[in-house]
């Protein structure tokens, strides 16, 4: 099914299990441990064997010699991979640095082997025997230093949408200059690693020369095509499976070195091979969200109408990989006649630098938002007046082009209300409770909607259950839930009726799970194949069209006449399959983005500087929402989350030896819901018809967008303090 006009009224607007409450389908499997991660793919017989990784000692440089001996005749060692004996291989498109090393050394924790054994305990004594010795060479590790030399580079803002290096309107250092009320800051933020509960894992079997590998991945095709690219064998011959992820947040998006090192473990070893990334390794081993250093200036009139806005943002990334793409929002979020926004890449050698939950717009807004507080203080505006004054309803650096839902006004008006935003003090250090003193800070959320084609396969059974296939993943999102929703609808039956089987490269591509395009993407596939297999339906139960047929209460109705639904597929299966393809043209006419405004209140102790956050509320407009228990799940997550980037996440550079030191949980802090007491979401009433015939968007990422700055902005209020070098830890308070 092409889309190419706005969606029109369709089952889907019923919305009588579309948008409704319903629980997680698939919750009753997780909390009884019958849902299947990868590594608990048990059934693959007793000469499973176990693999273990070992990563690079050092961060550039060569492997002069493996000496595997000793390890070889530890106990219970069954095969060892490393270069020499993995034959050739090629690179996956999406991969930056090869997922096993040598002789070149490209990062710190490249896997340069792979120990298998009987037992997981086998494998990783022997892995400490694995004697390898490198030559070292220097590195570039230090992004503050290698900073001011870096070209401008263009990227792409996530998958598909590409990103030119700088982009201007009008003059912008001419309006800068005159402008009466300026502001020009620097905020940096670090390197962020997504941190997912479920560590990278795969387990592989080979069977002749097909491939089966159970993994944790959120994009199956990617995933398949790559690994296939790498070993250099047909993608038909691999299959991926990976029906439930146990946390991506950008991390798996990709082919990671646990796929690939339980395929070649297994072929070396002849036997089924289980992989998991051991938590000390994944931070360096696999992707992270890079540093930026970004500047901004904002030129303002004394009424507070922006003039001129210039976001510059650089980072750094490996030969071969992407600028975080920082300045993405600050295009399209407020008005201002002369614009700048450009990014610049350094080249380093530590680990490779991708996407994490909102690659862009995350650490983009950390930024845009402090600035936007800091420029409403010199202004002596409101926070979210000053907003307000300069929304716009078109494209600002493409003045034709509107939105095609844009609320951020009524975001912001209605969760100014909802927070009890009156009774914020203007002035710092106002508002005490006992030992704390006590702030509130807004940011607004800016995410850009994507759409991707997106595949699916239902069958009505002869039982009267539909099922629905697709390669579709489920990273704890609610994928599940909401696909049986839209099938149910469109069929006008129960959701106890939906069977929904997701995450297998034997099923349709679906748009898989990332850049919040999943929900929207994936669902409007299921629309299409539903379309389809109610055509499939009216032909066999002998209506003339489908068009004027209704599916409702599990009967297919026109005019007087009603038929039960599972009579079309009395005597055989009837199976329908399609996907949605978005028109580019037509996407691209308007713009499409999600909007939401973030509210927080903290508490700072007087005495040691140690912030709480006390409070939380987050309104967002993204298109219609699908399921909202589900939608709130992912934007209470994306909050907690943003905490985390606001006050504890740091990957720490050893800019002598090109590592991140903090690579484990102890280390490396994130938030839990315990550390903040009270969080509440609304989200606005919303259909968008160019989205897709579901007229949804996503909500995931831009739960994230914003939070950071809007607990910058409460700790401003709350003290006096403006920290514009994240995370706001408790020595840049004193
Ligand atoms: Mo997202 S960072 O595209 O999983």
């Amino acid at each position: 099914m092409k889309f190419d006009s706005p969606a029109a009224t369709n089952p889907i607007d019923r919305m009588q299990v579309v948008g409704q409450p319903h629980e997680r389908i698939d919750g009753r499997f997780k909390v009884t441990g019958t849902a299947r991660y990868a590594y608990e793919h048990n059934d693959l017989g007793p000469d499973t064997a176990y693999g273990y990784v070992v990563g690079s000692a050092v961060a550039k440089g060569r492997i002069a010699r493996i000496d595997s001996s000793e390890a070889r005749r530890a106990p219970g060692v069954l095969a060892i991979v490393t270069h020499e004996n993995a034959g050739k291989l090629g690179k996956g498109r999406l991969n930056v640095a090869r997922l096993l090393a040598g002789p070149e050394v490209e990062h710190y924790h490249q896997a340069v082997a792979l120990v298998v054994a009987e037992t997981f305990e086998q494998a990783r004594a022997a892995a400490a025997m694995v004697r390898v010795d490198y030559e070292r060479t220097d590195g570039r590790f230090d992004l503050a230093a290698l900073a001011s030399g870096a070209p401008l580079v263009g990227g792409n803002s996530d998958e598909g949408s590409a990103s030119p290096p700088e982009e201007r309107l009008g003059e912008f250092e001419r309006a800068f200059a005159d402008a009466p009320v300026q502001l020009d800051e620097t905020y940096t933020t670090p390197d962020q690693s997504h941190s997912a509960m479920e560590p990278h894992a795969s387990v592989a079997r080979w069977d002749g020369d097909e491939l089966t590998v159970w993994t944790s991945n959120q994009m199956i095709d990617w995933g398949r095509s790559d690994l296939a690219a790498t070993l250099e064998i047909p993608k038909e011959k691999v299959r991926l499976v990976s029906p439930f992820v146990g946390g991506g947040f950008g991390g798996k998006l990709f082919l990671r070195t646990d796929a690939l090192l339980a395929a070649l473990g297994a072929r070396e070893a002849g036997r089924p091979v289980k992989v998991a990334l051991a938590r000390p390794l994944i931070a360096n081993n696999t992707t992270h969200r890079p540093a930026t250093i970004q500047r901004i200036r904002i030129g303002a009139g004394r009424d507070g109408k922006i003039a001129a806005i210039a976001h510059e943002s650089t980072s750094g990334n490996l030969p071969g990989g992407d600028p975080e793409t920082a300045v993405a929002q600050t295009k399209l979020l407020y008005a201002g006649e002369h614009r700048l926004a450009a990014m610049r890449l350094a080249e380093t050698d530590l680990p490779e630098g991708n996407a994490m939950r909102a690659p862009g717009e995350a650490p983009g807004l950390m930024a845009l938002e402090i600035a936007m507080d800091e420029m409403a203080e010199k202004l002596g505006m409101d926070p979210v007046e000053f907003r307000v004054v300069n929304d716009t309803q078109v494209d600002p650096m493409k003045p034709e082009r509107r939105f095609s839902q844009r609320q951020l006004v009524e975001c912001l008006r209605q969760g100014a209300d909802r927070f009890g935003w009156s009774a914020r003090g203007a002035e710092p250090g106002q508002v005490r409770d006992g030992q704390w003193l006590v702030g509130m800070g807004v940011a607004a959320a800016f995410r850009n909607n994507l759409v991707l084609p997106s595949g699916a396969r239902v069958r009505l059974g002869r039982d009267g259950v539909v099922t629905v296939e697709t390669d579709m993943t489920d990273i704890g999102t609610g994928s599940y839930t909401i696909i049986a929703q839209t099938a149910a609808e469109m069929m006008g039956l129960p959701l106890s009726r939906m069977q929904v089987v997701l995450g297998d490269s034997d099923f349709p591509v679906s748009a898989g799970s990332g850049g919040q395009f999943g929900a929207n993407s994936s669902t409007a596939g299921v629309y299409a194949a539903c379309v389809k297999l109610r055509e499939a339906v009216a032909a066999k139960l002998g209506f003339n069209s489908a068009d004027d047929v209704e599916f409702t209460g599990g009967e297919v109705r026109s005019g007087n006449r009603a038929v039960q639904l599972a009579d079309a597929a009395a005597d055989v299966e009837l199976v329908a399959e399609d996907r949605i393809e978005f028109d580019k043209d037509f996407i691209d006419a308007e713009q499409q983005s999600t909007f939401g405004a973030h509210f927080v209140e903290v508490g700072v102790d007087m005495a040691t500087a140690e912030v709480r956050v006390r409070r939380m509320l987050s309104v967002c407009a993204a298109g219609r929402i699908l399921n909202p228990v589900t939608a709130r799940s992912q934007v209470i997550g994306a909050m907690t989350m943003g905490v985390g980037g606001a006050l504890m996440e740091e990957l720490a550079v050893d800019t002598r030896h090109g590592f991140f030191v903090n690579h484990d949980l102890a280390g490396y802090e994130v938030p839990v819901h315990a550390d903040i007491p009270h969080q509440d979401v609304v989200f606005l009433d919303e259909m968008d018809p160019r989205s897709s015939p579901m007229k949804a968007k996503g909500v995931g990422e831009l739960g994230l967008c914003g939070v950071g700055a809007a607990v910058a902005n409460a700790i401003h209020n709350a003290i006096g303090v403006r920290v514009r070098h994240y995370p706001i830890t408790l020595d840049k308070l004193l």
